[in-house]
């Protein structure tokens, strides 16, 4: 999509777009001819300006048809503006719509830009594999015009056009099949942000297995795809930020279980559970897309679960870089083996002040709280706060809970330090007891199990079905508040 910025209509424009508030219908002066008539329309249809509300409408000029469309706004916070915006792409974008304009009607600066982002995220689309696609399914919108040109509005777009860039990053990883995004393809698909500035650190698996790496390396064996240990580094602050805030991502390119196998329905979903490393390069490349003033690296840890001959077993024993005894009950529990020797490395490498991974770790995380929210476990509470924050602000909702002793001992093993898996109940609790066990003192860290948001089976104002990119709104909202002033 083409973003332009005008003080009036472009000819060529063939469709406006006005962001209403709730109830505002009425006062709102459209500066069409036929204003009135569109209202009485809308009114009519019962548009009333609630979030997600969108009434379309044609109106004749000159003899040209030029379509008109209101968006919902709601409240009018970012939520609610991004949603507008997103709302009234996803109705034009494969609507023979090609140059839309957007109204400045009742919205300020940062409004203007959050539209913007709102339409940017709505429209990414992944249609590289569909060679039959019907003529009348494709996209034809190619540009968006914002009636305004007060330099304020395109400064805020510039930097969530970069936030926009980081998402669809995170979007195109998570798509992917897992034919086409595999440890050392992942890799490859990141080296483009070398040139944002991101410097970068990879391993694999030999120097892995000279660190001592075997419960990351254990989930590998099964697999003739080599495995990748990838870091990126950005420091925003010339190096004024000493202790780097850590983002650690699992990456299992695909999860078919191991020997531990999951059932076959549903199993292609397991493409997708390398969304928390995928959400880690998105929020990468945001950051240094818009020269965020901070110092962050991002830690992914690439695999890919495979059962096979050189397969690990249920009841093997394998040793962790930190140097604890893991009894692999369960091959299929591979996240925390991949994050607790990716959040060794991380910590002995970089000594961040404060850690925060990103797995889809559980399905049990699904099953306690759905696709609302992703579950984030803390040994901090400003941390888990702030996170929550963040949530609420980003369009990436977060909910606590708990961790504690209780919760800990289950995971005791009879015959090494720990074991992989727990007992039935709070199996998303135990998946976050066992990461913490390889925190060090006095890091502030904090578990995202994302498993209900990197993928949804259902479209939103900001997303056509599949890929969210969940993860890099929130991260890029937390580093903002937290770490640049
Ligand atoms: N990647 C899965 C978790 C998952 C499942 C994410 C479904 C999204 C949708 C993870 O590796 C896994 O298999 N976890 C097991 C753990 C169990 C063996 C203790 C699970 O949740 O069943
Ligand atoms: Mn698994
Ligand atoms: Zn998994």
């Amino acid at each position: 999509m083409k973003f332009a910025f005008a003080n009036d209509r472009p000819e060529a424009a063939d469709t406006a777009i006005y962001a209403i508030k709730k109830d505002a219908l009425e006062k709102a002066d459209l500066g069409l001819e036929q204003s009135d008539a569109i209202k009485a329309a809308a009114v009519a249809a019962r548009f009333s300006g609630k979030s997600g509300e969108v009434f379309e409408t044609f109106v004749s000029e000159d003899g040209n048809a030029l379509r008109v469309v209101l968006t919902g706004a709601g409240n009018g916070k970012a939520n609610n503006i991004e949603s507008a915006g997103g709302s009234a792409i996803a109705k034009i974008l494969a609507s023979g719509a090609k140059h839309a304009v957007i109204y400045p009607l009742g919205l300020d600066e940062a409004h203007l830009a959050q539209m913007m982002f709102g339409a940017q995220l709505r429209s990414w689309r992944i249609d590289k594999y569909r060679t039959t696609m019907p003529e009348k399914q494709k996209p034809t919108l190619e540009k968006i015009t914002v009636l305004d040109t007060d330099m304020e509005s395109s400064r805020i777009w510039a930097d969530l056009s970069a936030v926009a860039d980081g998402v669809a990053l995170t979007r195109e990883l998570v798509s992917e099949p897992a034919n086409a995004i595999y440890p050392e393809s992942f890799v490859e698909r990141c080296l483009e942000l070398q040139e944002l500035g991101i410097e970068f650190t990879v391993l694999g698996w030999d120097e892995m297995e000279k660190l001592g790496m075997g419960a990351l390396l254990g989930v590998s064996q099964g697999s003739e795809r080599p495995p990748r240990l990838l870091a990126m580094r950005w420091d925003g602050t010339g190096g004024a930020q000493k202790k780097p805030l850590a983002l650690v991502g699992k990456g299992v390119t695909f999860d078919t279980g191991g020997i531990s196998l999951k059932p076959g329905a549903g199993m292609e979903e397991m493409k997708w559970d390398m969304g928390g490393a995928g959400a880690v390069a998105g929020t990468m490349k945001a950051l240094a897309g818009r020269k965020a003033k901070a110092h962050v690296v991002g830690v992914c840890g690439l695999v890919e679960n495979m059962p096979d001959g050189k397969a690990q077993r249920p009841g093997d024993v394998v040793t962790s870089m930190q140097g604890q005894t893991i009894e692999v009950i369960n091959t299929d529990a591979e996240g925390r083996l991949v994050l607790c020797d990716a959040m060794h490395w991380t910590q002995e490498n970089f000594e961040p002040e404060v850690m925060i991974d990103l797995a889809t770790l559980t399905g049990a995380m699904i099953i306690s709280l759905g696709h609302e929210y992703a579950g984030c476990f803390s040994n901090d509470d400003d941390l888990a706060e702030d996170l929550i924050e963040a949530g609420k602000d980003s369009g990436d909702p977060v909910w606590r809970l708990p961790i504690g002793p209780a919760y800990d001992k289950l995971i005791n093993s009879p015959i090494a330090d720990i074991k992989n898996v727990g007992p039935r109940g709070a199996g998303s609790i135990t998946a976050a007891q066992f990461l913490h066990r390889f925190v060090q003192d006095g890091v502030k860290w904090a578990h995202l199990d994302v498993a209900g948001m990197v993928w949804a089976d259902k479209p939103s104002p900001v997303w056509e079905k599949g890929a969210t990119g969940y993860g890099v709104r929130l991260l890029n909202r937390y580093v903002a508040d937290n770490f640049e002033d």
